[in-house]
């Protein structure tokens, strides 16, 4: 939750994962020739570009129904990339997509990386995608658009994966994507790294997600621990906004901070609530997104709204903090109103480190008319156990101390189901709304 940490724990951070990254590189994203040559010649080829796709990721668009990003790193240039599009199952090749080189530097390192996207596709129909440069390719992924009409699709809920070690973030994740091989769509409520600035825990953070974030479009949500650098003062999220291009927001200062997309009948809103952290570098965030967010929730004609965001919607007293009081935090104060008032269905927040069900609140209180409220909890290794004091308005807390969890979201037509599950698949909470 803080930024209060110390040096050598951020060194023993990047020396871990660093050792995670280069054991999960490599094999894992590799180009290879088709078919597969058997010659030393072609070995060693395939061992040079087998850093050329690395940490290949799925984004979701604005239009998840007709279109697919892609993004990778690459070591080295790549000199005629390009991303072949064929039918599930079909032997020939539909589209080719050129990729735009989509470099940046930051933590002294030059990143180099790509991005495409996958444009006039159709609903709800199954693809595979590779990746092309030259005469090698890589192997071929599955991808699945969304429709407009369809009624059920499932999604995962992580927050909180910043770790000294993403082991957990590992387990977590795959554990997940293991017992619910139905998602079809993946978030994570921000704080992803610990350190924004740190490459070698975004390499870990990625490494991690391997057979997942290839698979499925992934929504991110940028936390507070986005916006520090390695001296752990506060800085633009320059990782964060590079690692992802999400949809435009049409902000000139802000675009890719927030911003929102349609799944299936569910329109999702992106809050971003790091006012505190890029206000002096960077004026008028909130006051630029509120305007924003009042169109964005007042236009949409989805049949349901759900808003994901970071920092949370409660203030927690914390026993040695007498003067902290309960009731709203500031982000509660400013968006609660806003909720109600378009009729937002559920709110997913981060950043407590604690799994708590608030219920519908409306003005305040618990009313069945207002939005649910879920605080998700963690699924890193930064825990804070016995922190938080109960809140008046919670109604399922996880077990203390406490330990990592998810949340699986099943939409259909008539009903939005959440199940909160700890680590070892073991069930915590299911709500249900209609
Ligand atoms: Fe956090
Ligand atoms: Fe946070």
């Amino acid at each position: 939750m803080t930024k209060n940490k110390k040096i050598s724990r951020r060194n023993f951070i990047r020396l871990l994962a660093g050792t995670a990254a280069i054991v999960a590189g490599g094999s894992l994203w590799g180009l290879r020739k088709t078919p597969l040559g058997r010659d030393l010649e072609t070995q060693a080829r395939n061992l040079l570009q087998d850093k050329q796709t690395q940490y290949l990721r799925q984004l979701v668009t604005e239009d998840n129904n007709h279109t697919r990003r892609i993004m990778w790193a690459a070591e080295s240039p790549m000199t005629n990339p390009q991303v072949c599009l064929r039918g599930q199952a079909e032997s020939s090749i539909r589209q080719l997509f050129v990729p735009k080189d989509v470099s940046f530097t930051d933590d002294g390192e030059n990143h180099r990386q790509y991005s495409a996207v996958m444009d006039n596709l159709n609903p709800d129909t199954a693809y595979e995608f590779s990746i092309r440069d030259g005469d090698a390719q890589s192997d071929w992924y599955p991808f699945r658009t969304s429709a407009e009409d369809k009624s059920k699709f499932s999604m995962l809920i992580f927050t909180d994966s910043q770790s000294s070690d993403y082991s957990d973030w590992r387990n977590v994740a795959q554990n997940a994507i293991k017992r619910h091989p139905e998602a079809e769509i993946f978030t994570n409520l921000g704080d992803l790294v610990d350190n924004g600035e740190d490459s070698s825990q975004w390499r870990a953070w990625f490494s991690a997600l391997d057979g997942i974030i290839d698979k499925i479009p992934f929504a991110p949500v940028m936390g507070n621990h986005e916006c520090y650098d390695r001296n752990w003062q506060e800085r633009l999220p320059e990782g964060y906004l590079n690692y992802f291009e999400v949809p435009d927001n049409k902000s000139t200062g802000f675009g890719r901070y927030y911003y929102s997309f349609d799944y299936g009948q569910v329109h999702f809103t992106v809050i971003n609530t790091q006012e505190e952290e890029i206000r002096d570098i960077r004026p008028g965030l909130m006051e630029e997104q509120l305007k924003w967010l009042e169109n964005d929730l007042n236009t949409t004609k989805q049949k349901w709204k759900i808003v994901l965001m970071h920092r949370d919607v409660l203030q927690y007293r914390i026993s040695r903090i007498p003067e902290r009081k309960e009731g709203f935090s500031p982000e509660g104060i400013l968006l609660m109103p806003l909720f109600e008032k378009h009729h937002v269905n559920i709110v997913l927040t981060g950043h407590l480190h604690t799994y708590r069900n608030r219920g519908h609140i409306l003005q305040g209180e618990h009313n069945a008319h207002g939005p649910l409220y879920l605080l998700c909890g963690l699924s890193g290794n930064v825990r804070y156990d016995n922190l938080w004091t109960d809140h008046a308005l919670d109604k399922v807390v996880a077990p203390q101390p406490e330990t990592d969890n998810y949340l699986i979201m099943d939409v259909s037509d008539s009903e939005i189901t959440l199940r909160c599950f700890l680590p070892d698949g073991k069930q915590l909470d299911e709500i249900s709304i209609s």
